[in-house]
């Protein structure tokens, strides 16, 4: 290789960091934004400004004496009953997966469901064909969204084209 090369090799080598660490990444959804896991907030508004996908995460923040974070079914939801709950977490900051395309359900164990410290989340599948490469959806609510698989896709083609240019190039 010749010294002239060297700067493309290193664009290609950050293209694809970038690419890999793009496809790996997710939105991390934190409940009440800046308001937090807390009573008297409708988290009902708060999911529906949100889009969840399979791979993304939701997290709750709260005062780990006070409250905690149980997902339970439906029943568990309607009525603030943690019986049969298929998961209990409280670090006061605790991050979930999302892995499947389901509704999931989730309400404080401590009282705080009754004064509507509960949330009903729908998982969609990923879309296809790919988001958009502007997915920069609710980054003023609290939200991190990372680059869509649109935005891989172009700098694949990025990537590619450096390829292509190179050994046209020789
Ligand atoms: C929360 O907001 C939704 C949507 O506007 C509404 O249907 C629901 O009744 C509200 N819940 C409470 C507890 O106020
Ligand atoms: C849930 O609560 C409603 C009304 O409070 C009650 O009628 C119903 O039986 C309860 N369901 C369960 C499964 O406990
Ligand atoms: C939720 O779980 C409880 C306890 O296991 C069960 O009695 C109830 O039927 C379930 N409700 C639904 C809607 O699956
Ligand atoms: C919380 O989850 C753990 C397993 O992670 C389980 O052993 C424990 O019984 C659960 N607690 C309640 C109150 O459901
Ligand atoms: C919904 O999202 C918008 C835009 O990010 C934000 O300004 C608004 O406060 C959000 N509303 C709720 C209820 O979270």
């Amino acid at each position: 290789m010749s010294n002239s090369s060297a700067p493309i090799l290193h664009l290609t080598t950050a293209a694809l960091l970038f690419v890999l660490f793009s496809a790996a990444s997710a939105t991390d959804h934190i409940v009440g934004a800046n308001k937090g896991w807390n009573p008297g907030i409708n988290y009902t508004l708060w999911a529906n400004n949100h889009t969840f996908y399979v791979g993304d995460f939701i997290s709750f923040r709260y005062q780990k004496a006070q409250y905690n974070v149980f997902e339970v079914n439906k029943t568990g939801y309607d009525n603030c009953t943690t019986e049969g709950a298929t998961g209990n977490w409280s670090s006061g900051k605790d991050f979930i997966p999302l892995n499947k395309a389901m509704r999931y359900y989730f309400i404080c164990g401590t009282g705080g469901c009754f004064n509507g410290m509960k949330v009903s989340v729908l998982v969609h599948h990923l879309p296809s064909p790919p988001r958009s490469s502007m997915a920069v959806e609710h980054s003023s609510d609290g939200t991190t969204t990372h680059g869509g698989s649109g935005l891989v896709g172009v700098v694949l083609g990025l990537f590619l084209s450096f390829w292509f240019g190179l050994g046209l190039g020789v």
